[in-house]
């Protein structure tokens, strides 16, 4: 566990209704803070939303495999207008036993957890996943397995305190198999169905489940590829990950365009899949 602050080192749509727990309250308004904990803000989205809601005056716990770059970043977010001390707690998303442990530690922090934000993950091109088994199972593992199992303790502590929000990073790449994301979209479709199982499952209870779709986002994870039309950056995608999270959404395309951009492409006959190159 690490004191970060002693160690100093747009436009959404969507298809789901108002908000009715804490962490549904929309940017703008000043009730109390919204206790969140998210494993994989130090960098690229993850960053940039732990950013909005440090802004916004929340109280925040950081998960991350790396103490410098978690005691750097929850020293920004206080910086930024976080409520109270960013605690860092070590987990890798790679290490499932962790996984307890480290969401008790945040909630040992944060007197309640409101809302927990995965947005850590792992990615390949297509061409690199199919020459290194060993880097394409890494990827299959993080996005699929350890990203479920990471929800799975998640979702228990939600529910043992009455109920909260839990937000999941997956990817338009899961909405339809494509050529150039075949593998990485399949572990990102998994990842989507779960979650679609899980709120099914658990909202009755008071979990809120969250399936963020990001297009091609500008961030360390997609640095050196070309960018397709409609790149957005980190934070125009953060920002409609909170708005949909505010208006009590379940699915949020980001920025929103990638919703019908994917209906058309779901759509297309397979033949014409067969021979296009996206
Ligand atoms: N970028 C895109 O175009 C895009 C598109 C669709 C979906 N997504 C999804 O959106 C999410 C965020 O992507 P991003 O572009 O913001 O990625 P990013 O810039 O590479 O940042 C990834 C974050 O996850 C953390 N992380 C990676 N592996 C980890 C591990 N084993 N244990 C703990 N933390 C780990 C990183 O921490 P460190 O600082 O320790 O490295 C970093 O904070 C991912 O789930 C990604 O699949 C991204």
């Amino acid at each position: 566990m690490i004191n970060s602050s002693v160690n100093r080192v747009e436009g959404c749509q969507d298809d789901g209704r108002a908000a009715s727990t804490p962490s549904g309250r929309p940017a703008s308004t000043k009730a109390s803070p919204v206790n969140v904990v998210l494993l994989g803000a130090t960098r690229g989205i993850g960053r940039a939303l732990a950013r909005l809601l440090a802004e916004r005056g929340d109280r925040l716990c950081l998960l991350g495999r790396d103490p410098h770059e978690l005691a750097r970043s929850g020293a920004d977010l206080e910086a930024r207008g976080a409520s109270g001390r960013v605690l860092g707690v070590r987990c890798d998303l790679g290490d499932a036993q962790r996984f307890g442990p480290a969401l008790d530690a945040a909630g040992a922090e944060l007197g309640r957890i409101d809302l927990v934000v995965l947005s850590a993950g792992a990615f390949g091109t297509q061409e690199q996943l199919e020459a290194d088994p060993a880097l394409c199972q890494q990827v299959l593992d993080l996005d699929f397995t350890k990203a479920i199992l990471f929800c799975e303790q998640a979702r228990v502590r939600l529910l043992a305190g009455g109920g909260g929000t839990l937000c999941v990073f997956a990817s338009v790449a899961g909405d339809r198999a494509r050529k150039p994301v075949a593998l990485y979209g399949a572990a990102k479709a998994g990842l989507a169905h779960y979650l679609d199982g899980l709120d099914l499952r658990f909202r009755s209870g008071g979990l809120r489940v969250v399936t963020v779709k990001p297009g091609f986002v500008h961030t360390a994870m997609t640095d050196g590829l070309r960018p397709p039309p409609f790149a957005a950056t980190p934070e125009a995608v953060a920002a409609c990950a909170l708005r949909g999270i505010a208006r009590g959404r379940r699915v949020i395309y980001a920025p929103a365009i990638w919703r019908a951009l994917m209906a058309v492409i779901c759509a297309l006959p397979r033949p014409v899949l067969r021979r296009a190159a996206f």
